[in-house]
């Protein structure tokens, strides 16, 4: 949440950071905030609302300069407006702080500085960091040292930078538990939460770690520990392109995004399936396979959209490796002092690898040596770093704030995983090699699916105004149900449930009548004639039935009023076929309402606060 960029060098820094902020828009939207060191002073331009409010401002007032830093804001402490934009400034404007996070100790701090006589200007609570680092520069110390001397007071997390007009040479930054790089330049050096922001200019990154500190000039930066201990970084190459994160010709993010699921879904199986043996190659695993083996349990934990892949992952570890598996929100594994056995692995689902639960849930689970594995969207991340195994989802940068072609790649990955470890288990050759299979035709059917974007565009039309859905499923199919729900709510502010179909009885079936839809997903496998049993069981209470059908069935024409069909495919990849269309339903349905699907209200990419 809230996205930081800054420059410092020989180049405007102003569309260099305004430029970084758009790229970053999807980690927060409700304000944004540069400032520019000018000869001694800071110039400070912050708007309420997107990045190009901010960008016409600064725009007509001219504003230039060679040391910069940048903020989009989602709120946390205060309203979304001006004034609480960042960057803060301390009491005399020398000194200026962005900041992504929360301090959890900002009210008694805030008491003690006012009581020293410092005025607050904002609601913040990022206020605090630039009073406090004053009050240290006012005993006497450099910049540097003020910031981490106060950050040793502070309980919370922060990616921050500190600018300060009387040394104009630095930025200083510091990372706890937010996202924080540096990208290296030819005599220039670039800050962001994000390497997005940055790979127009650079593709050499430095990723900080929790409880780093560093000093940014233009030509070099030193880093030390928040305990004043020097420490070498070494600089990584991205492997990112910037055509990567446009859009490519498409209205929205989210639809160039759905579009890309035959490519996306191809990048997480490249060079894994090995067809003659039925089985799955996976080097992120090759060090902990024997461990995984030996595993009494596997425990998953994540949130949101990765929540309910985990919970697909939670049917296919049991049903094809027989290992016991519990799925939990990341939220609340971290605080209920989880058990965790010396025989468990626990995997951390997480597009962004940076999501402030699941890395929490990660530290607790290893500070209980648990093995624990990481499987991550974006290279790099936290998640990925600090896991002690992991496997890459590879379906590239993910910009829409409702998470789709990820799902869809994270529900590949613990498939293949399955896979592999089936077929060291009891699977045979003939089975695996089934499902290589079916994984190598998946990129072609889900073109196929794909195919039906106008029809579904046409059954939306009718939806648009609907006020609730209910999304049943069985099986597999019942967290694709919760995945279709959340995707609809997400983007079309319709309120949504998602229930296992024969949970319906027992209570949401009285919400039924002409004006509820109800979204079914209804395969042919072993329990559609239960799913079969319970769309009489809609259609009885009027209510209108979608369904998301298999191709050749012609039944279920008699029950649906509208039917969308997709291509059958084995029991562990038939999930990843039946949420496309429910991405589909929910992005016309939000489109037609006149919303923005790729910045939905109130809501974030990367939620790194808790
Ligand atoms: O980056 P993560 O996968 O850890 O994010 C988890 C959730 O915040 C995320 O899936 C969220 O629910 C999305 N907006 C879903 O579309």
């Amino acid at each position: 949440m809230c996205g930081i960029v800054g420059y410092i060098g020989k180049k405007n820094c102003v569309p260099i950071i305004i430029e970084g902020l758009k790229r970053l828009e999807y980690r927060g939207y409700d304000s944004a905030g540069v400032g520019v060191i000018a000869g001694d002073d800071i110039t400070v331009v912050k708007r309420k609302g997107k990045v190009t409010e901010l960008q016409n401002a600064v725009t007509e007032q001219n504003v230039t300069g060679n040391v910069g830093i940048g903020h989009t804001r989602w709120a946390t402490h205060g309203e979304p407006n001006e004034i609480n934009a960042h960057p803060h400034y301390n009491q005399d404007r020398s000194l200026i702080v962005i900041h992504n996070g929360i301090i959890e100790n900002y009210n008694s701090l805030k008491t003690g500085l006012k009581n020293i006589g410092y005025e607050f200007r904002s609601d913040t609570d990022t206020e605090v960091f630039a009073h406090l680092i004053d009050s240290f520069i006012r005993r006497g110390y450099d910049v540097s040292k003020s910031v981490r001397l106060a950050l040793n007071e502070i309980d919370g997390t922060y990616g921050l930078a500190v600018m300060y007009a009387k040394e104009p040479d630095k930025i200083v930054v510091a990372r706890q538990g937010s996202p924080l790089v540096m990208g290296i330049g030819d005599n220039e050096n670039f800050i962001a939460s994000d390497v997005s922001a940055l790979i127009a200019y650079t593709k050499q990154i430095v990723y900080f770690e929790d409880g780093e500190i560093a000093e940014v000039y233009a030509d070099h930066f030193v880093t030390k520990t928040i305990h004043d201990k020097e420490i070498e970084k070494i600089a990584t190459e991205v492997n990112l392109t910037v055509d990567e994160i446009d859009k490519g010709g498409y209205d929205t993010f989210m639809m160039k995004e759905i579009m890309e699921q035959p490519d996306s879904c191809t990048n997480s199986m490249r060079g894994r399936l090995v067809f003659d043996e039925g089985t799955a190659k996976l080097g992120g695993l090759t060090d902990v396979v024997e461990k995984l083996l030996d595993c009494k349990r596997f425990l998953i934990s994540a949130c949101g959209t990765s929540w309910h892949a985990g919970l697909v992952g939670e049917y296919l570890f049991e049903h094809y490796l027989r290992i016991p598996t519990e799925v939990e929100y990341a939220s609340e594994f971290r605080y209920r002092n989880p058990i965790i056995y010396p025989d468990d692995a626990v995997f951390f689902i997480s597009q962004s690898g940076e999501t402030a639960d699941s890395l929490a849930a990660l530290r607790e689970a290893k500070r209980k040596g648990a093995l624990c594995l990481g499987i991550c969207n974006v290279v790099g991340s936290s998640i990925a770093r600090e896991s002690h195994a992991g496997v890459y989802t590879h379906a590239g940068p993910e910009i829409g704030v409702a998470s789709t072609k990820a799902f869809t790649s994270q529900l590949i990955v613990l498939g293949l995983i399955t896979l592999l470890l089936a077929r060291r288990k009891s699977m045979s050759i003939a089975e695996g090699k089934e499902i290589v299979h079916a994984y190598q035709e998946l990129p072609h059917k889900i073109a196929e699916i794909l195919k039906l974007n106008k029809s579904i565009e046409e059954i939306a039309e009718q939806f648009k105004n609907a006020n609730n859905f209910l999304y049943l499923g069985r099986g597999a199919h019942f967290p694709v149900a919760l995945e279709g729900a959340l995707k609809l709510k997400e983007i079309s502010y319709i309120h949504a449930e998602g229930y296992p179909a024969a949970e319906m009885k027992h209570g949401p079936i009285a919400l039924v009548d002409e004006n509820m839809p109800v979204v079914f997903i209804a395969p042919k496998d072993s329990t559609y004639e239960k799913i079969v049993s319970n769309i009489e069981e809609i259609r009885a209470r009027k209510g209108k039935v979608i369904a998301i059908a298999t191709e050749n069935d012609t039944e279920i024409d008699r029950l649906a009023d509208h039917v969308i069909k997709i291509p059958n495919s084995a029991r562990m990849t038939m999930p990843i076929l039946t949420a496309i269309p429910l991405q589909l339903l929910a992005y016309h349905i939000a489109v037609k309402k006149g919303l923005n699907v790729d910045q939905p209200r109130n809501l974030a990419k990367s939620v790194t606060v808790e």
